[in-house]
This record gives structure tokens, sequence and C-alpha cells, in this order.
């Protein structure tokens, strides 16, 4: 293993050995291949650069007590970045590809998998690009699809920890039939304003409103937003958030521990009825959220006690991560064990 202080790790790029690339050229995906440059040669009139025509997945890969490397819920990215490219009408890696580039780009950079004590993982990065050279606004006639990977701690500095969030009242993150549900780098540039305003005003992200009626709950900064009240597990759904993953595995491990799972709008309003709330995402896991900030109402909402993470939060929490690392049994069919 690398010589890493991993428990000082934070959520950020480093250089591991190697990448993963597969093109698609003449109507063709290639084999994946390894890589040891961490730069990429394109046309500068590639759809990606001008067009927008780029989609990403996040995802982890967890080393666990008995040395072994599980991967979680591959399918279910390699889906999303279909979906995602679909929509933006690029070509996609098929699931078996996508899955073969990233159990390659795991291997050969074994040595990267954080120890299971430290508590860090490993985060994958698949990227899918345009990059055919095009004047007019079109498809690109050939796309990179590339996985790379890097050590990481946790998102938000505090950890496990509560966090502040800033209410985001003047900007949207997406329209209300646009690209919110797919995971394109568009919806991070559009983003990127409120979060540096919620960064510098101390505020480790900032939560969106759904952009038409500017009422109900939407994406929470890089993350979906959960709610906890009366033994149910309330989150929004819109079709402006990303399907996160991590939330739909909670969904499923609320219901497995008793509670009552609910999908629908959240008004503004409800949130002071909340007895818990949270940030959840593959880099953020579960962020506890403590408190949320209405600037221009002035309003601060609270949940539980100041400083403390809610009972179901930490139970929530543990599953997953107990799962992720194998001290769980995989009961739900959601690991590879990458060999
Ligand atoms: N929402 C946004 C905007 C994200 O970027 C992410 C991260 O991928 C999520 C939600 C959480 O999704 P997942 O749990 O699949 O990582
Ligand atoms: C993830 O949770 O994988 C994300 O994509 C968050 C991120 C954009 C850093």
């Amino acid at each position: 293993m690398k010589n890493i202080d991993w428990s000082t790790l934070g959520f950020g790029y480093s250089k591991t050995d190697f990448n993963v690339r597969c093109y698609y050229r003449d109507g063709k995906w290639s084999a994946p291949e390894i890589s040891d440059s961490e730069m990429l040669s394109i046309h500068m009139a590639s759809t990606c650069l001008h067009y927008g025509q780029e989609a990403f997945e996040g995802m982890k890969a967890f080393r666990g007590k008995d040395g072994k490397i599980r991967l979680f819920r591959c399918e279910e990215n390699a889906k999303r970045m279909q979906a995602s490219a679909e929509y933006v009408m690029m070509q996609a890696p098929s699931v078996e590809l996508f899955t073969e580039a990233v159990v390659k780009a795991i291997k050969a950079n074994e040595e990267y998998v954080p120890p299971y004590e430290s508590g860090a993982s490993l985060y994958i990065r698949p990227l899918l690009i345009g990059v055919g050279p095009q004047m007019g606004v079109a498809p690109s006639k050939e796309y990179m699809f590339v996985v790379f990977v890097a050590p990481v701690g946790p998102y938000f500095k505090e950890g496990f920890r509560t966090t502040k969030v800033m209410l985001e009242r003047k900007y949207d993150r997406a329209a209300p039939n646009g690209t919110g549900h797919i995971k394109v780098g568009g919806n991070y540039a559009s983003g990127m304003r409120s979060g540096v305003i919620a960064h510098d005003k101390g505020y480790s992200t900032a939560i969106f409103l759904d952009s038409k009626e500017k009422k109900y709950i939407d994406e929470c900064g890089p993350a979906n937003f959960f709610g906890i009240k009366d033994n149910s597990y309330i989150t929004p759904a819109s079709h402006t958030i990303l399907p996160s993953i991590t939330n739909a595995s909670l969904m499923v491990l609320a219901e497995d521990m008793g509670l009552k799972v609910e999908r629908r709008r959240i008004p503004v309003e409800e949130l002071e009825t909340f007895e818990e709330a949270g940030a959840c995402g593959t880099a953020a896991v579960i962020s506890p959220i403590g408190q949320i900030d209405d600037l221009e109402n002035n309003k601060s909402i609270c949940f539980g006690n100041p400083g403390v993470v809610g009972a179901w939060c930490t139970k929530l929490y543990h599953r997953l991560r107990a799962i992720q690392y194998g001290d769980e049994a995989d009961k739900f069919g959601w690991i590879t064990v990458v060999e």
C-alpha cells in the first residue's frame, strides 16, 4: 500500500498511477486501455468543450477488514451514465464496458485503496466526453470514456458531524424540464455560483428550491436532501434532482429498519417540522444537517440539539458504511468484490 496519511485525507484530486480510457469511433467502442498520463489530448473543436457534451459519475470502492476491495452499486452508476448520455445525445458505454473499465482502474491502482481502519475510500470518477470536432451545434461522432480514481476522506470538512447549509432563493441549478435529473457538467457550472456564495458565508453548501415555483426543496449542493419525522424518511420527488444511488440505498435501509419512506414534494415551510435532516450522496455519504439558514427572511431552521447528530442519521450512516466496508452481509446485492 502507498505511504499516504490516509486519516487526514479530505475530498480532493490526487495523482494515482493509472487511468483507463476507451474511444467511440466509427460507430463502436474500443477495449479499455491503461494510461499513465494525467492529460487528455483532444480536438479544440470537441463538443464537450463548446456545447457541454459531457457526463460523469462518482462512485466508491472500500477495503474491508478482510483486505478485500468492495465496489458499491456499479451497475446503477453505469445505467445513470447511459441516461445522462442519452439525454444530451451522446454515445455511452454498455454496463459491461463501464464495469470492466472501472474494475481495471481499481486494480491498476490497488495500492491507493485506503486501509479499512482509516475510514477513507477510493473515489472513482468515470467521465464521458464528446471529442469529435463540430462547429455547428450537433452531437459529436466521437466520444472518449475515461475512468480515474483518487483516495478520499469526507466531502464536507466536518466529516460525520452536523453541518450548516444556506437556503438559495435567488439562483436556480436546473430548469424545470431541463437537465437536473442527469449528471452533466452544466448543472455543476450553474450551481457553482451558489456554492461559492454559501462557502464564503461560512456554509458547507447551498440548498436549492424548485426553479418553477420556488416553494419546494430541491438538491442540496452535490447531494440529495432527506428529512426525518414521525418515523418517516422523507425525500423530495422532483424532475430536477439527480436520482442519487446513495439516497435509493438509504430508502431501502430506512424501510428495512422500520421507517416509512415518502418521496414527495417538500414545501420549505415543512422544514421546521423535521426532527433530523441530512444531505446524502457518494461523496457526502450522509452529512447531517444541523441548521438551514434562510438569509433573505432572516430565519434559521434547526434540527435536533445543536451539534448533535440525530439517532436515525447515525443509524443509517453506520448501516450503509457497514455494508460498503463488508462488515455486514450484502443482503441487497449491492457489492462487487474486486478480485
Ligand atoms: N445530487 C447531485 C447534484 C450530485 O452531484 C450527487 C453526487 O453524485 C448526488 C445528488 C448523489 O448521488 P449519488 O448518491 O448517486 O452519488
Ligand atoms: C458524488 O457524490 O459522487 C459527486 O458527484 C459529488 C461531486 C460532484 C463532488
